[in-house]
């Protein structure tokens, strides 16, 4: 009796404004503990207009597993027939009896029908509403969240209701619980050493020092390919990503001019502009990522072209007061059913996160959002991301889901594993980001968790040593004594259990090499036991590829960069080479590429030594076989080529 007593009193302080939850609606979602990096701000004031949006559960989407793999796996009849954007439209939009039962609720709350729009995909509901119809309506109250480091402020709720015949169709509802913030990879590092004079450029020269400095010459001889000499293909541009970060023609140039000749002077990613997006900046402001992104790949994929998905303007991309990059500005400009509106004059499709447009700030772009405005290319690389934790799991699975939608359209997603190891970002979470009240609990990486995308860990050169002889991990905890730069990203999900495609690998290696750490099985025993990951959950990266002082030229300078930033585009120019020569001979690009990475891992080099630390641990250890360090192994393109040639 004392308990339910205590809890009334509770109930009652935190609607203290209104009535007490009637018995007909349930909590929704929940904040377990607040995320330590948020400090709760004031109340909002109750005539302010929130932009409400009411994610709604869609259809079929248990079946996505199965129809991926009908695409995706090398033994399926259907390889490489992909959907078109209709018929993902089609097969997962939410019934009719979900739309009209969220609709029916909010109209006999009070907010008119003529309030209420519905998006093109049919997954959303949406209307404005001041604050205090909004606390009203999901029994709830609105306060700003603050990020303790960066200042972001966004409206958040603890909790919120809804009545208990609405709960089964109802995804989530935005502004919500949620809190989050996306941060760039990696970038590039003050140079650590002076180039060897390679003017003019020779490759014997190069070869010599690809311990000290990853060129071209040197990537050709680690996958194994010559420079390319195709002709490039309208259909089959390489998608790179970009937020917050701008090349700079002057630095592409004086890396054409001292390692690429073949390159032509003024070579430029064609422009895919996001949301008042623009490139290239000055060689002063050029950012390290997106130097490093495009000096990679060019090399790699000349004479194809590269697009470059630069989003959000100037304003929403740099101000580290307001809320950035989580994708999906991207996903709505690539998808146009992904957005939440285009036709009915909404704007974006999630105010607590995403920037909301027109953007009022002076310069700011004052158009609307955009929503499948562009086609999307065969393969897109992503060096950007955040971890599980920061945001909460609904947005993540919804956001995995659209990725699951490209994957059976025939796209490649590939995201850079991270460069903290089995941690995340120092000062996420935790001084030293990891999870638990003892931040001991390893953190996984997001949106890399997500099993419908492609990882790419990082791998080194040892000193000492040639591109012909085996590589490392990033760390080599027993190799020669030199500054541990970063750590490669890897672990398990604490949301997504491991799907088929990498059971049997991920198996073979608790086998024969059982990490020495506790584990706990599923999240909902998160920690139990001193367990500090979940063995059951999806494991990362898939693959890896060279990542360790890459030269580069940045603001105009020689500098030595690196991380999963850059192993990311290595290993999809690869892919978008072998769609090239796929397209060449009638067939369809690869698509989701990890059914048949699995299934045929001979055609990666597998990396055997060295750790990816954090928290305290030396991480998990690369062996023989998939590893949560460096997956199956890096590119070894002749052997992919030819697998990949053999299939339809
Ligand atoms: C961001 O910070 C700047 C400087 O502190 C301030 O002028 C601006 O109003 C802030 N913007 C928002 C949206 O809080
Ligand atoms: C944290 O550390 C303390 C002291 O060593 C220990 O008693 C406690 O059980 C630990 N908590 C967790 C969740 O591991
Ligand atoms: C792995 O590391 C050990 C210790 O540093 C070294 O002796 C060995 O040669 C390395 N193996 C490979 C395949 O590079
Ligand atoms: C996992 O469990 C922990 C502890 O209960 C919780 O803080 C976290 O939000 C959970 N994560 C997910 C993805 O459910
Ligand atoms: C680039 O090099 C010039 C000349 O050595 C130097 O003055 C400048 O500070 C360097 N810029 C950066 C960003 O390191």
């Amino acid at each position: 009796m004392r308990i339910t007593c205590i809890a009334f009193a509770l109930v009652l302080a935190a609607t203290a404004q209104g009535a007490a939850v009637p018995n007909s609606h349930v909590v929704h979602e929940k904040r377990e503990s607040p995320p330590s990096k948020w400090v709760k701000r004031e109340k909002i004031s109750s005539s302010y207009v929130l932009p409400m949006r009411i994610g709604l559960k869609q259809r079929n989407l248990d079946r996505g597993h199965s129809f991926l793999m009908d695409v995706s796996h090398p033994d399926s009849p259907n390889y490489a027939k992909h959907w078109t954007p209709e018929e993902v439209i089609e097969m997962f939009s939410p019934t009719e009896k979900t739309v009209d039962a969220v609709k029916e609720w909010l109209i006999d709350f009070g907010i008119n029908s003529d309030r209420i729009t519905h998006s093109d995909n049919q997954g959303w509901i949406a209307f404005d509403a001041t604050t205090e119809e909004a606390e009203n309506l999901l029994h709830t109250e609105y306060h700003i969240y603050e990020h303790s480091s960066t200042g972001h402020v966004t409206p958040a709720c603890d909790s919120y209701h809804v009545p208990k015949h609405i709960r089964e169709h109802v995804d989530y509802i935005t502004p919500g619980i949620r809190l989050l913030s996306a941060t760039k990879r990696g970038g590039t590092r003050p140079p650590t050493k002076t180039l060897p004079g390679y003017f003019p450029w020779s490759e014997e020269g190069e070869l010599a020092t690809c311990d000290k400095a990853i060129t071209p010459a040197c990537k050709y001889a680690l996958t194994k390919q010559k420079y390319p000499f195709g002709k490039p293909r309208s259909d089959n541009s390489l998608g790179i990503y970009e937020e917050g970060d701008y090349y700079a023609q002057e630095d592409l140039d004086l890396f054409f001019a001292n390692f690429t000749p073949y390159i032509p002077h003024g070579t430029h990613p064609s422009p895919a502009f996001i949301d008042g997006a623009e490139a290239p900046t000055d060689t002063a402001n050029a950012g390290g990522e997106s130097d490093l992104d495009f000096e990679l790949a060019y090399p790699l994929i000349y004479p194809q072209t590269i697009t470059l998905y630069q989003t959000d303007d100037l304003y929403y991309a740099t101000n580290l007061n307001v809320t950035s990059g989580s994708f999906n500005t991207l996903l709505d400009a690539l998808d146009g059913s992904y957005c939440t509106y285009s036709a009915y004059g909404e704007t974006g499709d999630d105010p607590n996160l995403d920037p909301v447009y027109p953007d009022p700030t002076p310069g700011g772009y004052k158009g609307k959002l955009q929503c499948g405005i562009y086609k999307p290319t065969n393969v897109i690389s992503i060096s950007y991301g955040g971890q599980e934790s920061d945001l909460p799991a609904y947005y993540q699975q919804r956001q995995c889901n659209e990725f699951m939608k490209l994957g059976l359209q025939g796209h490649s997603i590939f995201f850079a594993s991270g460069d903290d190891g089995v941690a995340g970002p120092p000062g996420d979470d935790s001084s030293n980001g990891c999870l638990g009240d003892n931040s001991t609990i390893f953190s996984p990486a997001w949106p890399n968790s997500c099993p419908w995308v492609t990882n790419v860990g990082a791998t080194k050169v040892y000193p000492g040593r040639t591109v012909f002889e085996p590589e490392s991990a990033v760390v080599d905890p027993e190799g020669q004594p030199y500054s541990i730069a970063f750590s490669s990203g890897g672990g398990f999900s604490n949301i997504y259990p491991q799907p088929d495609y990498q059971k049997a690998a991920v198996a073979a290696f608790f086998e024969k090499h059982n990490p020495p750490y506790p584990y706990y099985e599923g999240n909902s025993s998160f920690g139990a036991n001193g367990g500090i990951y979940n063995r059951i959950g999806r494991g990362y990266p898939d693959v890896a590829a060279n990542g360790d002082n890459i030269a580069t030229y940045n603001q105009g300078n020689y500098s030595s960069s690196g991380g999963t930033s850059a192993s990311t585009p290595i290993f999809a120019s690869i892919v978008n080479r072998i769609n090239e020569l796929r397209l060449n001979t009638g067939k369809n690009p690869i698509g989701f590429m990890n059914p048949a990475l699995y299934s045929n891992p001979w055609m990666l080099n597998d990396i055997t030594n060295g750790t990816n630390p954090g928290c305290g641990t030396v991480g998990f250890s690369a062996v023989p076989g998939w590893d949560p360090v460096t997956g199956l192994g890096t590119p070894n393109y002749p052997k992919m080529l030819a697998f990949f040639l053999t299939l339809p």
